[in-house]
This record gives C-alpha cells, structure tokens and sequence, in this order.
C-alpha cells in the first residue's frame, strides 16, 4: 500500500477500506507519510467527504495512536461532557458538582482555551493555587473520594489527531464533518468514559454557524460513538449570546459559585440542567426527564452542589474560600461601566463581538504560550429581553490595559436594542440519542 494510491482513491471519491484507513494513521504517526501528502489527502476528504464506515475507521484508527485511558477501576458509569466551544460557556463546572451531588461519576479531561477566551481549565486555575495537572492515581483517588476529578490533558490521548489538526489548521480543511467527527470522538473515547455527553453549539460565536450544520455534525458524532460501542449523546445549543452573564476566567467562576448559590442565570439552568438530566436517565439514576429536574433542582437548593464544588477545590489543592470571599480570586485594576445610550429592550448580544473584546481585555490568548489574565473579563449588566434605560450599565469590563477604548466600543457593538420586547427562545434546538 502507498499513501499516494490512498490520495489518488479519495481524490477519486472512492471508498477507503478499514486496512488503508489504519495505513495511513499508521504512515502519519511514523512519519513515512510527508506533510504534503496528508495536507493533500485531507482536501480530498474536504471536497470528497467520507462515509459513516470511513468515519467510524478513522476514529477508531486515531484512538489507537495513543493512550486508551481504562477507568472502569473507579466505575462502568464514567460520565464525560464536552462541548465544541462557546463564549461564556461554564456548564461544564456548574454541571459537575451537580453530577457529584447526585453520585454520578465525572471524570473531565479539559484543554486549555485557544481562541478568544479561556477554556474550563483556565478558568479554574483562577482559583488560587488549584492544581489541573493530576496524576493518574490522583484521578482515581479523588473521583473515589468525592465523585469528580477535573485535569489537564497530560496523557498521550489520540496523538494522531494532533497532527491531522495542525495540517487542517494551516491547510484550510478544518470544516469538514468527517473530519471533525473523528477528532472530537477520537480525544472523548481514548479518555475512558462510557457516557459521553456533547454540547454541539452553532451560531455567531461558534464553529458550526447554522443549527442544520450543527444537527448533522451531532448525528455523525453520535453515530460514530455507537459504532465503536460507546453511549454518546449530543445536545444541540444555541450559542448566538455568550451564555450566562459572565465572559473571562475569575468572572465566570463567581457566576458559576453563584448559580450554586441560588441566583440562577435561565440560558445557563436550561442547557446545564438539560446535560444532567441526560447523564442521569443514562446512568439510570432518574427515569424520566422530570423526575431528573426534580433532583437537580434539589441539589442546588439544598446547596449540596456548593459544598461539593468546595470539595473539588480543595481537594485539587484551591482556595475554596473564594466561595465566600470573591476578593481572593484576581482583582482588575480597572473596572469600567459600559453605559447604555437607548431605552427599550436589549434585542441581541452579539457573543463574536463579546468573545473577541474578552481577549483584547486579557482573557484569552491565540497563542499556547500567551499568558492569560484571570480577573480580565466581561459581564453583561444586561441580557437579551431586559428592560435598559438610557446611561444604565449594560456592561461592565474588568481588565489590567492601558487603552480600553476598542474593547469597549466592541462591547456596546455587540448590543442591539429594540422597543419591542424581544421573543424568547430555546436555546436547545435538539437532542441526538
Ligand atoms: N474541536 C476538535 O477537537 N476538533 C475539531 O476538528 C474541531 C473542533
């Protein structure tokens, strides 16, 4: 077999076998394949696409260049939650203390965010001292002791997906479904969980633009998951608005405490109760949707889901009296009102324009080795539905720079208002089982 028969078949539109599919993974990782002839084969996957049999090798193909994690030590019933990427987006750590709260396992290997803002390890590590580099035996130990354990990626998982991913990147094929589906299935399934829930996000400040585009990556990802004998499930959702007031690091770890606390943001409650519900009708601790609500609910109320995000905080080596005192997280020297120059209804936020101010601010970085600053951030005074009046905040900006001018011309860019009270809507628009 020769990669240039396997460039010439795509090229082709023709079929890959299994065999040819794991030559070629195989040629990459040893290096027999030249970057030129994947960057060549991956624009004949873009233009070509492959199908579900295709996909589901190339996947599997992708685990096995790496690392498999086995968790089934500490339970059969791991359950894993990824999201393809959002503006504001903090489900991840308001839902795994309410899977902690109901006994439901949650093993969460996270990447540190590239792009405009962090990702759920930075904005963890905004906690004084807490520690995401953990050791295997600490995984095991602490998801034993508490029920939840939250790391960086340290261990060699799919590698060949980061090679594939720096050519797509540089070669402009990293639209492609097929190819998307394999690297996101690729890095859950060779991190070990058995209930791997997805968040596929479409809209302004996502990948995926339109929901059609999200619904059919979602439905591929699914499927490939069950090819490969995992229960994996994908929530559709709306990311036109960062979710939640908060956009940054520090920021969005007070809102998230918040939350825990009882002053619930609704987008944030709709999509984080929607994941939970479905993590725990899988692991068959809830039988139906409503009795799920029923238990979430009683969690935050009750404040078990607080005490068991303190837990995780110490037990990763926090500061968890940040819970109660927010002046111990990164404090911005500068902390500025973005006034309103309208009266009526905030119509729309534009979450693109919210992301991108975020970054200038100091939140995110574009390069691994930039340094992110953790009180840098934006909150939204104001959501989409609520009533402003003329020179009341809409926004509020948080940040260590000089210049703030273009962040917050970005920021009131991002509003739109009307006089017409805006209609609501779900910002679920599927579930794919
Ligand atoms: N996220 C990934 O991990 N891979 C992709 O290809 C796209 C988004």
């Amino acid at each position: 077999m020769r990669v240039v028969d396997l460039i010439e078949k795509k090229k082709k539109g023709q079929k890959h076998s299994r065999e040819e599919i794991e030559f070629l993974i195989k040629s990459i990782m040893d290096g027999s394949a030249a970057d030129y002839q994947i960057s060549a084969w991956l624009m004949a996957v873009y233009f070509n696409g492959m199908d579900i049999e295709e996909t589901t090798n190339l996947t599997r193909a992708m685990i096995k260049s790496g690392e498999v994690l086995d968790l089934s030590a500490i339970s059969e019933n791991i359950v894993d939650k990824h999201s393809t990427g959002g503006v504001g987006d903090k489900i991840t750590l308001i839902l795994i203390p309410i899977l902690q709260a109901l006994g439901v396992p949650i093993v969460k290997l996270s990447g540190r965010g590239l792009g405009f803002t962090g990702g759920t390890i930075d904005k963890l590590e905004a906690i004084p001292n807490f520690n995401c580099a953990l050791s295997m035996e600490k995984i095991f130990s602490q998801v034993k002791e508490i029920g939840a354990a939250i790391a960086s990626q340290t261990t060699n998982l799919a590698p060949a997906d980061g090679k594939l991913y720096a050519l797509r990147d540089v070669t402009a094929t990293v639209d492609s479904m097929p190819l998307i589906a394999s690297s996101i299935v690729s890095k859950k399934l060779a991190s070990g969980a058995n209930n791997i829930i997805l968040d596929v996000k479409y809209g302004s400040g996502a990948f995926m633009k339109t929901p059609k585009e999200a619904n059919e990556l979602s439905a591929l990802m699914v499927e490939v998951g069950k090819n490969l004998g995992k229960k994996l499930s994908a929530v559709v959702t709306s990311m036109d608005e960062p979710l939640g007031r908060a956009v940054g690091n520090a920021v969005e770890v007070i809102e998230v405490i918040e939350f825990l606390k009882g002053n619930i943001c609704k987008d944030l409650e709709e999509i984080t109760y929607k994941i939970a519900s479905l993590a725990l009708i899988k692991e068959q601790k809830a039988q139906d949707e409503k009795q799920a609500l029923e238990m979430i609910k009683k969690v935050v109320e009750s404040k078990k889901a607080l005490k068991c995000f303190e837990a995780l905080i110490s037990s990763q080596g926090g500061n968890s009296k940040v819970v109660y005192d927010y002046n111990l997280l990164p404090q911005a020297s500068k902390k500025i009102e973005i006034l309103s120059q309208e009266n009526g209804y905030v119509s729309s936020i534009d979450a693109m324009k919210i992301a991108k101010a975020s970054k200038i601010l100091g939140a995110g970085r574009e390069k691994k080795t930039d340094i992110i600053d953790y009180s840098a951030g934006v909150y939204l005074n104001k959501k989409t539905g609520e009533v402003v009046k003329e020179n009341e905040p809409i926004a509020t900006i948080y940040t260590n720079i000089k210049d703030t001018k273009i962040a917050a011309d970005m920021v009131m860019e991002a509003f739109k208002f009307s006089k017409e009270l805006p209609e609501e809507k779900s910002l679920i628009f599927a579930v794919i089982e």
